[in-house]
């Protein structure tokens, strides 16, 4: 989905460059995000937010017997 119509800058490519650890000023010196009329401004840094490596990944701890649940709801 293209988020910069002025510059079509995708998501695709902002999540690949937050992910590689670009903040938002030089993905937008980068790519022109958010240089010309500024309405994608709000959802590239949402993006950037998102993607960023620094951004906390809830992890999920499951105990035993919902582990053995889930495997067999995999089997089945
Ligand atoms: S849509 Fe990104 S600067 Fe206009």
């Amino acid at each position: 989905m293209i988020v910069c119509v002025c510059h079509r800058v995708s998501d695709k490519t902002i999540a690949q460059c937050a992910r590689s650890g670009m903040a938002f000023d030089d993905i937008q010196l980068e790519l022109g995000v958010a240089t010309q009329c500024g309405q994608c401004e709000c959802s590239a840094r949402a993006l950037v937010a998102e993607c960023s490596p620094a951004h906390a990944v809830a992890h999920l701890h499951l105990h035993a017997p919902e582990q053995a649940s889930l495997a067999s709801a995999r089997a089945a």
